[in-house]
């Protein structure tokens, strides 16, 4: 990731939704224009992102910690830290996040394809990026994070790590960069003989950036067993933000686990003609949940696909069927024997809220 890709992304459009069609008005339809609309009906129900009581909650939680990072009094911030396990949509919900603090940022310049800029008081011109994404990867070390850091800038990566970590500092200035977040955080090397040294990094660049009032948010798995959070200063200074796959092992959840669904049926049911309302939140709530244990990407590719198998077989409804046909992630293939017992959903009626698309 760099920073010309990421201004990319943010100003790249969403995929337009398709024009609901009639059952009959899709059987009219000719060869070509049908495998046409069906393609265009799938890419875009696979670019659906839907949210959760939980997912709103955090992104609002981000907001806030943020906004009390750029209010409060100059020196080292709250690191801020979201952790969840592995594929519950952490990168996703911070993705999205980021994108849309950017695009406030910025403003009318997201439009441009050019990177943005602004004058500075010594009278250079110089790219404006509020907004750094760091992907760390396998065991990364202080040298790693600062090539990481350059990098996105397309900065030169060369010379000793304190001259790198000089240039940090030069860059947060020059660049006006507001939030640094750093994906994956989990596989910075921390076991080894200069854990100490990477985490005393990690603080460090957090004051370079807090006495300009910017935060550092750090995405990770399973962050709360790692040594970031076990250490005394780092700890003192986190925010967590905690994810999990949606659960029904409570009334609350099982009315989450509703709302979720009956936000989804408000998207696609315009796109299966022959589908009831409830068919999602109600009907198949508790299979739903059994098929994927609560993970919005299985969620959302399991709808997509039987949406898909709907139309190709001209049923255009979601029957049980269709949902055990595709294909599982292997995390939900070896936990779906185990839980061959349907868990009890009460289908209530289901509230509605909004889903949105990326
Ligand atoms: N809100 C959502 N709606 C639909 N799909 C989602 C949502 N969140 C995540 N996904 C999908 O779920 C999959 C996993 O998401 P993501 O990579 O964000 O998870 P992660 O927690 O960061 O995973 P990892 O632990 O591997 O870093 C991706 O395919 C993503 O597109
Ligand atoms: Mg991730």
């Amino acid at each position: 990731m760099d920073a010309r890709l990421w201004h990319e992304q943010a100003r790249t459009e969403t995929l337009a939704a398709p024009t609901p069609k009639t059952i009959a008005q899709l059987r009219a339809m000719s060869t070509s224009s049908r495998t046409r609309y069906l393609s265009h009906r799938r890419r875009w129900m696979r670019s659906l992102h839907f949210d959760t009581p939980a997912t709103r909650q955090a992104r609002q939680a981000l907001t806030d910690l943020v906004e009390d990072n750029l209010t409060s009094m100059p020196g080292a911030k709250d690191v801020i830290a979201v952790t969840a396990p592995f594929a519950v949509g952490k990168s996703t919900l911070v993705r999205t996040w980021a994108q849309e603090q950017y695009r406030q940022i910025i403003e009318d310049r997201v439009h441009h394809s050019q990177v943005p800029t602004w004058n500075s008081n010594v009278g250079v011109v110089a790219d404006e990026v509020p907004v750094v994404w760091l992907d760390l990867g396998a065991a990364s070390k202080i040298r790693a994070f600062n090539i990481q850091f350059l990098q996105y800038f397309g900065y030169p990566i060369g010379g000793a790590i304190h001259d790198l970590t000089a240039r940090i500092h030069r860059i947060v200035d020059a660049h006006r960069v507001r939030l640094l977040i750093v994906d994956d955080t989990n596989l910075l090397n921390l076991r080894h003989k200069d854990a100490r040294d990477v985490l005393d990094h990690l603080k460090h660049v957090n004051t370079v950036l807090g006495q300009r009032g910017a935060s550092m948010v750090l995405v990770g798995a399973d962050l709360e067993d790692g040594a970031i959070f076990q250490d005394p200063q780092m700890a003192g200074r986190l925010r967590a933000i905690r994810l999990g796959p949606c659960s029904i092992d409570t009334p609350t959840g099982v009315a989450a686990w509703q709302e979720t669904l009956a936000s989804i049926e408000n998207l696609v049911l315009p796109y299966l003609p022959a589908a009831r309302p409830g068919i999602l939140a109600g009907h198949h709530a508790p299979r739903l949940w059994r098929l994927t244990q609560g993970y919005l990407g299985d969620l959302a590719r399991l709808i997509a696909e039987a949406a898909y198998i709907a139309a190709r077989e001209d049923t255009w409804t979601i029957r049980i069927a269709d949902l055990e046909r595709p294909q599982l992630s292997r995390r939900a293939q070896h936990a779906t024997p185990r839980l061959r017992e349907t868990r009890a959903v009460k289908t209530t009626k289901p509230a509605t809220a909004e889903a949105h698309a990326p």
